[in-house]
């Protein structure tokens, strides 16, 4: 036995340091250029974001093969799954971003990087036009345009406000770093405030109102992640603020968690209740103001008062998204960019591929999962793409045997069979370390709802999924420091 376990430590160890070799020492990459050896032109490859959708895609791809250009106004990758850990610190924000720049420095064939916005897609003319997010001297230095062989866009969508009056003005969302680091600044503040004033003070009071509007998994996960923090970590510094403070959940449906199994949520909403979360059902906001907000709740209107607002109510496209939609007749769905069967956006099909949350398909949900999937076929496309352009290349060249190579071409094109997503299942953190879990394994459905196994489940699934071995270590030491020393209240 002792030797198997050595062998095993041994086999891991080695693993390791393998994986932190090769993220030091990337390997030589090949340079861009206009042209491949035999004369053939190397085609421009576009691709609009940093998000799941772009990122899969960009690791998964032989960017030998093209000369890949990425445009993002932000300059790193977000493993969105763990952003609600991070506002209470259970997380470090630092640990689930990994920098494009380090992501690009491990590909193949050498990427370019523009941080910047995509303010205009030319389907016609096959160009975007792009403006940096870094203002300089004047707009025109700001401003470029670019031309695309191929062109994907992967812009991910925003928060949605459905036009709720004040919610811009007086709520804080939590898709981004920005926000997450916004959720803090405004919890920590206002406990330190709360904690000024005399206990029986009706400001008190207000202030330590923690509302959460959204009862989907964002809204879920990050309600649970603050009444962890309070039950574990405020408890011992500040007992009397804390055991004050009251954190509420409002959602307009009958039930929180709606793509979960009604097992699941009724597992979540009575764990949430016992965990002295305010679940407040069946209760739409109907409008924010600096101090409280209006709600219909069976048919009443309500006024909650609140210290801390964080708006989590689901997500609509970005402007660029509205845009391209108005310039092509075939895309008629407000909800996103409508895509065919092989991902290309209707309308522009033999150029532009659409992924992730800014497309609309009725049968996938926008999840990270699907954009991930979605990100990871394309690469393979493309590889089958660059073979077909290939041959059109050799079919224009003296002598060449056209019909021959157009058979060919034929064949290579039956080979892009159409993208099948693959649900793998669904996790939510609802809190006291425990997880519902919706798991897919091998066609059979299983449910796990709040022991270790979901849990382990939970914690491996995340730190296999993140990007980087950098990324997994960050994480896992995360977790051990928060479970041995705690959160800490500082801003
Ligand atoms: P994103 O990942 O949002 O990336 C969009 C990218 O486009 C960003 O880099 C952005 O900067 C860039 N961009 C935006 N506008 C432009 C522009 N004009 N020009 C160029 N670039 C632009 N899904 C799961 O499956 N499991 C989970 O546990 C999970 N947890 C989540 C938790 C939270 C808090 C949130 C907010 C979402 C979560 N999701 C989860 C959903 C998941 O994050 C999204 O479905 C996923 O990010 C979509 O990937 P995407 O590439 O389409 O967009
Ligand atoms: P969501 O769309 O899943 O949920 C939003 C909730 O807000 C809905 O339940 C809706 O009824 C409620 N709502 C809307 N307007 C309201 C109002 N005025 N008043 C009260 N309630 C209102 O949005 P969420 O949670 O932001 O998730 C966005 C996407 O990201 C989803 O596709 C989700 O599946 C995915 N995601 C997945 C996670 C996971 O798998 N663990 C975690 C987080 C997000």
């Amino acid at each position: 036995l002792w030797k198997t376990t050595l062998y095993s430590i041994l086999a891991t160890l080695g693993y390791f340091s393998y994986q932190i070799y090769k993220e030091l020492h990337p390997q030589k990459q090949v340079p861009q250029t206009e042209t491949f050896e035999n004369g053939s032109p190397r085609k421009n490859l576009v691709i609009l974001g940093t998000g799941w959708g772009a990122v899969s895609l960009l690791q998964e791809l032989d960017t030998t093969l093209y000369n890949v250009i990425i445009v993002s106004p932000r300059n790193y990758f977000l493993f969105t799954p763990l952003l609600p850990s991070t506002p209470v610190g259970t997380i470090n924000v630092k640990s689930i971003v990994e920098p494009i720049r380090s992501i690009i420095r491990r590909t193949k064939g050498s990427v370019v990087y523009y941080e910047a916005w995509a303010t205009d897609v030319d389907p016609q003319n096959k160009k975007i036009t792009i403006k940096s997010v870094s203002p300089g001297e004047s707009e025109q230095e700001d401003i470029k345009t670019i031309d695309y062989d191929y062109l994907v866009l992967s812009v991910g969508a925003t928060s949605t406000t459905f036009n709720i009056p004040g919610v811009t003005e007086n709520a804080i969302f939590m898709k981004e770093i920005a926000d997450s680091e916004r959720v803090r600044s405004k919890i920590m503040k206002t406990i330190e405030k709360a904690s000024f004033l005399p206990k029986n003070d009706p400001e008190r009071e207000k202030l330590l109102n923690f509302l959460i509007v959204g009862g989907g998994p964002t809204g879920v996960e990050f309600a649970a992640e603050l009444q962890d923090f309070i039950h574990q970590d405020l408890k011992k510094t500040m007992p009397e603020v804390a055991q004050d403070i009251k954190v509420s959940l409002i959602e307009g449906l009958p039930n929180i968690l709606n793509m979960f199994d009604k097992e699941l949520i009724d597992y979540s909403q009575n764990f949430l209740i016992h965990e002295k979360i305010d679940l407040k059902l069946n209760t739409m906001v109907k409008e924010v103001t600096p101090d409280y907000i209006v709600a219909k709740c069976k048919g009443e209107e309500v006024k909650l008062p609140y210290g801390v607002l964080v708006w989590s109510t689901g997500i609509k496209p970005q402007q660029l998204t509205l845009d391209t939609m108005q310039k092509l007749d075939e895309q008629t769905e407000r909800r996103g960019l409508l895509i065919d069967d092989k991902l290309r956006l209707l309308g522009a099909q033999d150029s532009v591929f659409g992924i992730g949350d800014c497309t609309f398909h009725p049968g996938f949900v926008p999840t990270a999962q699907v954009a991930h999937q979605e990100g990871l076929y394309l690469a393979n496309t493309f590889e089958k793409l660059y073979e077909i352009d290939q041959l059109k290349w050799q079919s224009e060249q003296p002598n060449a045997d056209k019909i021959s190579i157009k058979k060919n071409i034929e064949n290579l094109e039956s080979t892009i069979v159409d993208f099948k997503y693959s649900h793998m299942g669904s996790f939510a953190y609802i809190g006291g370390d425990k997880v519902i879990a919706d798991l897919n394994i091998y066609g059979g459905q299983y449910k796990l709802s709040g022991g270790n196994l979901a849990m382990w489940f939970w914690r491996t699934a995340y730190l296999s999924m993140c990007v980087s071995l950098r990324n997994r270590v960050l994480v896992s030491a995360d977790w051990i420091r928060t479970y041995i020393f705690g959160r800490d209240s500082s801003v």
